[in-house]
């Protein structure tokens, strides 16, 4: 067999030499990242996973191998022998960290040509995120994207580390297994030698852990797969990563404890950066009351204020007849805004309705008093109520939302982000970390008629509420607990129900009869009278983290291999059709599907 490299063996990567090697002779190897004939003189830029460095093929010093430069181009994976030079006065390059010098070439490998790149391996490539996605292996090469997998395994590294000092210990659950519910559509997975049968993939090992608990492991963790068939967002992806801890004996002090040390750790070792710890509180009723939203972003103000109590006896029906009907009216003040324009406000009415707002009032404050097409509906005294509710100043633009509760908080919520960013109020170096703690258990499905829970049934509830769960079940509190970072979700926990009673109990309120959970769930009530220890935890989302640390705004540049937003995988074509036999092996048949 012949070997492409003979004895070259490579001495540098593409990022290592210095001044200080003047004189050496090197051997590198890597890709061709850019190739400039400067008559006569071949200038090679060749590029590794670490860096880059110029390499020179000079006629006069060796003919042959300045003649076999002409042959390279773009992305030709080479090797090269030669000498370091300091470059002269003037031609160093400060943009590059081994710019200092270059290395005259004497031998040259061409170790295999390539066809021209789809496009250039640069940072900043004007092509479609499909394009890339096509040619994810050409994509991989460029500088970011490397930087980014690389910061994403040290984060990894770090929190293993902490994990393991801490005593957790890393315990592989299957990927193979039944429904776990944590609000998403499950993936399913035929199996062969039961026909018929269905696995689900975990959409996350939330039973698997309780479980090890109750086996008595205790401490547990693991960077673990999980897969949910949901609508994509930037952030969202259907497999995804989690940092997935349990432990025993404890309460939410000691999750977030140690949840903030892990941060803390991770932030300081992948970033150099202090995150000031413990974490700020809020419980979710003050969250949505103050900013509409369960994952508010902190860095900016811009609140929202409750006005239901002054305009419910106001002339202004639409306001009077929703907080009638038990609806709520909220107001957003933009502070200094009084001069957007017709179509600015008529804009933001229309963000507002994604929201399923049926209106965005509004109110300018001037000179001379309010501009608004609802002022005439309100008295002095009500203006003058609303105007010290709301700390409305000359210059002020305010927006009003009534309708039921859940909406009127999410809509004037999106609207607070959507303003801070058209306003630039946000301090992009800035992290904000936030506990959101105290969700309700449940919130009722208005589609399938039912009540469901808010993070998944196996949270405990507030040991003060247990009275309310048969009668009231939307006002159940849970011991769960989401950590929020800049408005966005990264985690969610909480401390688990260890009780079978207070289990089934839990089910039954969901609108469970113990025939569907024991049929669902035996094995869980089973474990849990066979000597369950309290027990609590919270898993991470890790690409969502690991997108912050690396100040993106998509996980899939976090991802070695992401899907689209139609869950594929353009580089693979998955998923794809699959053989007739194959089916028939499986017992399943296709239908026609009609759109
Ligand atoms: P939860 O469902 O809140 O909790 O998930 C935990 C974290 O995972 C991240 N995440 C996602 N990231 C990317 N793409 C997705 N599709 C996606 N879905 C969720 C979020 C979220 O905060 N078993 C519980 C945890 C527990 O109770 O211990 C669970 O999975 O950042
Ligand atoms: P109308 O009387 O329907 O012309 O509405 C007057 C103003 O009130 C318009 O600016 C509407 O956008 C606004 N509006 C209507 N319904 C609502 C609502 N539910 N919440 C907030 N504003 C509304």
């Amino acid at each position: 067999m012949t070997d492409m490299l003979g004895k070259m063996r490579r001495t540098h990567n593409c990022r290592e030499l210095g001044r200080d090697d003047a004189g050496r002779e090197v051997v590198l190897m890597g890709w061709v990242q850019r190739r400039r004939d400067h008559g006569g003189v071949i200038f090679v830029d060749m590029r590794d996973r670490e860096g880059i460095t110029q390499v020179v093929f000079n006629p006069d010093l060796n003919k042959e191998v300045h003649e076999k430069a002409h042959a390279i181009r773009s992305e030709f994976v080479i090797g090269i022998t030669g000498k370091v030079e300091k470059r002269p006065e003037g031609m160093t390059n400060p943009n590059l960290k081994t710019g200092e010098i270059e290395v005259f070439a004497t031998e040259l490998k061409i170790l295999n040509p390539a066809n021209t790149p789809p496009f250039l391996i640069e940072d900043t490539v004007d092509v479609s995120e499909n394009v890339r996605l096509k040619y994810r292996h050409i994509d991989l090469r460029r500088p970011n994207i490397q930087k980014n997998l690389i910061l994403r395994h040290k984060a990894a590294a770090s929190v293993r580390q902490y994990l393991n000092n801490l005593g957790f210990i890393d315990i592989e659950t299957p990927v193979l297994t039944k429904s776990t519910p944590e609000g998403a559509r499950d993936y399913l997975v035929p199996s062969r030698v039961n026909p018929g049968m269905f696995y689900a993939l975990p959409q996350s090992p939330q039973l698997f852990k309780q479980l090890l608990m109750i086996s008595g492991f205790d401490r547990y963790y693991q960077i673990v797969r999980c897969f949910r068939d949901e609508d994509l967002r930037a952030d969202r992806q259907p497999e995804f990563t989690q940092i997935d801890l349990e432990m025993s004996f404890v309460g939410e002090e000691d999750v977030m404890r140690i949840s903030e040390g892990m941060i803390n750790t991770l932030f300081k070792e992948v970033l150099d950066k202090n995150i000031e710890i413990p974490f700020e509180r809020l419980s979710y009723a003050e969250a949505i009351d103050r900013f509409g939203l369960d994952k508010p972003d902190l860095r900016f103000g811009l609140e929202l204020k409750d006005i239901s109590d002054i305009v419910k006896t106001s002339g202004f029906k639409v306001f009077a007849n929703v907080v009638e009907k038990g609806g709520i009216v909220k107001v957003l003040n933009a502070k200094g805004c009084f001069e957007f324009s017709r179509k600015e406000i008529d804009d933001l009415t229309e963000f507002a309705a994604v929201y399923k707002a049926k209106g965005l009032a509004w109110v300018k404050v001037k000179e001379d008093g309010w501009q608004s097409p609802i002022a005439k509906f309100f008295t002095e005294d009500e203006k003058g109520k609303l105007a010290e509710r709301i700390g409305m100043e000359k210059g002020d633009l305010v927006f009003f939302v009534a309708d039921e509760s859940k909406i009127a908080n999410d809509a004037l919520g999106h609207l607070r982000n959507h303003l801070a960013g058209k306003l630039k109020l946000i301090d992009e170096t800035e992290f904000r970390f936030l506990w959101v703690t105290q969700f309700p258990m449940m919130e009722y499905d208005e589609n399938e008629k039912r009540y469901q829970a808010m993070h998944h049934p196996f949270t405990a509830p507030l040991e003060d509420d247990y009275a309310l769960l048969e009668k009231s079940p939307l006002a159940v509190r849970s011991r769960a607990y989401d950590l929020v970072l800049n408005g966005s979700e990264i985690g969610g926990g909480s401390i688990r129900i260890h009780q079978k009673e207070l289990q089934e109990k839990v089910f039954e309120a969901l609108g469970m009869t113990p025939e569907s959970y024991n049929e669902k769930f035996g094995f869980l009530l089973s474990a849990l009278d066979s000597g369950a220890p309290p027990h609590g935890g919270i898993a991470f989302g890790f690409d969502r983290l690991v997108m912050m640390l690396c100040g993106g705004s998509s996980i899939r540049d976090v991802i070695a291999f992401p899907k689209t937003q139609k869950a594929a995988c353009l580089l693979t074509n998955a998923p794809s059709e699959t053989s007739k036999s194959q089916l028939d092996e499986l017992c399943l048949r296709i239908k026609a599907v009609t759109s």
